[in-house]
């Protein structure tokens, strides 16, 4: 069967075309569409994401990115154009009754498309920022309505949990799924397909979120993430950079600084990263006022910061996986495409047996790919819920 899903849950308007086949326990999944529209120029301005801005953009991109999705996954896609019933437009225009913009772009071009072969439209319903949300949610009501499709809504950290498997994968249970994004950061016990127990979480600051905020106190752009991964890259370190173990003598051997582990022997699963992110605010002050804030050492500590946060983050997946025998690890969330956090979370689940599950780039940070993939699985498992009346819900939990 073929899902067209759809992601709007913060800056990022994705659209992807999924064939789902085989079965729950065997999925194949073939990826016939994959686009994201990023929109990181827009909110680099604003040092962050302004979810007004995010809404006001995927209205803007929706329509288009859906028309080349259709493209690549099923060839030229104008037919003679239809157009809609008197009853059906007063639907589409009460549901996009919010979103202007995307409603003239979808009475613009959608009567003008062949209903396309799909079986299925999935959407995220959360967690996320809600006006954002709201965006992706209407769309896919509005499209729902005029190819009268089933809509399926999908939970967020389903879908980067489940990213992965995009290319086929063995799945021995029980499971300890790492989340880590701009907005979470979970671990998560899976007994079989789709059960969820969240067994720690962070108290504060999501690790994404960290990242982001020291990116900004050491005067780097939005989103930090990646730019804090790039500098602390330029630090040459000759022995091995990962750190797994906690009383390792190599820990931060290539920063002359020395920052916090927060958390690291709390004795649960939980973390906290807000005290890590004000021990560099305190750090970049002092360094300032004593004049020795330069590149170099805006490197180190970037470098620091990133080896802290991934020692509490694998230390901790490698602590519940021992404690429930898990037989996978799955990693997932934007932060998973942290290049040292991909190197040190590999080596642990090699030294200790463990195999382990990190999706591909493209499918690391948000993308429509995974929700495809959850609605997807659900199907499979016959535990899909089709709704056309659903809200966006910016707190939803896995459960
Ligand atoms: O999953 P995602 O795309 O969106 C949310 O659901 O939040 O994650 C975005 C987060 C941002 O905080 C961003 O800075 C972070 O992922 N991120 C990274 C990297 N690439 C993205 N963090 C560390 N290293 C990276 N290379
Ligand atoms: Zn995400």
């Amino acid at each position: 069967m073929k899902i067209l899903a759809i992601e709007t849950s913060c800056d990022d308007t994705a659209i992807s075309i999924v064939d789902v086949k085989g079965s729950l326990t065997k999925p194949v999944f073939k990826v016939l569409a994959h686009n994201i529209s990023s929109q990181i120029k827009i909110h680099q301005e604003w040092g962050g994401v302004v979810p007004s801005l995010a809404k006001r953009e995927h209205g803007k991109n929706l329509v288009p990115i859906l028309v080349k999705s259709l493209g690549e996954a099923f060839g030229k896609g104008e037919g003679k154009e239809k157009k809609f019933e008197e009853k059906i437009e007063k639907k589409i225009n009460k549901i996009l009754e919010r979103e202007p913009e995307l409603k003239e772009q979808f009475f613009a071009v959608i009567p003008k498309l062949k209903i396309p072969k799909i079986d299925a439209i999935a959407v995220t319903k959360g967690p996320g920022l809600e006006p954002a949300l709201w965006v992706g949610i209407n769309f896919a009501k509005a499209l729902a309505l005029v190819w009268d499709k089933p809509l399926y809504p999908v939970n967020h950290l389903e879908g980067h949990i489940l990213a992965s498997l995009a290319t086929p994968q063995k799945v021995a249970f029980p499971i300890i799924s790492l989340i880590v994004s701009g907005g979470h950061t979970e671990l998560v016990l899976s007994k079989d397909w789709l059960k969820y127990k969240i067994i720690g979480r962070t108290r504060d600051d999501a690790v994404g979120e960290a990242f982001d905020k020291v990116a900004r106190i050491l005067d780097l752009p939005y989103p930090g993430g990646p730019e804090i991964s790039k500098l602390a890259a330029t630090i040459s370190t000759e022995r091995p950079r990962l750190l797994v173990n906690p009383n390792s003598q190599l820990r931060g051997e290539a920063s002359q600084f020395r920052l916090p582990r927060p958390m690291l022997h709390s004795g649960d699963f939980d973390f906290s990263f807000s005290g890590l992110k004000t021990a560099v605010l305190y750090l970049v002050q002092k360094l300032k006022q004593a004049n020795k804030f330069d590149e170099k050492i805006k490197a180190e500590i970037a470098y620091e910061f990133q080896q802290a946060a991934i020692e509490v983050l694998v230390t901790k997946t490698l602590s519940a996986g021992q404690k429930f025998k898990a037989k996978t690890i799955i990693a997932g969330g934007g932060v998973i495409a942290n290049t040292a956090l991909r190197e040190a979370l590999s080596k642990m689940a090699s030294v200790n047996n463990l195999k382990l599950l990190i999706p591909e780039l493209s499918y690391s940070t948000d993308n429509a790919t995974m929700i495809a993939l959850s609605a997807g699985l659900r199907l499979l498992a016959g535990k899909s819920q089709k709704s056309n009346t659903f809200k966006a819900d910016g707190n939803l939990n896995l459960k």
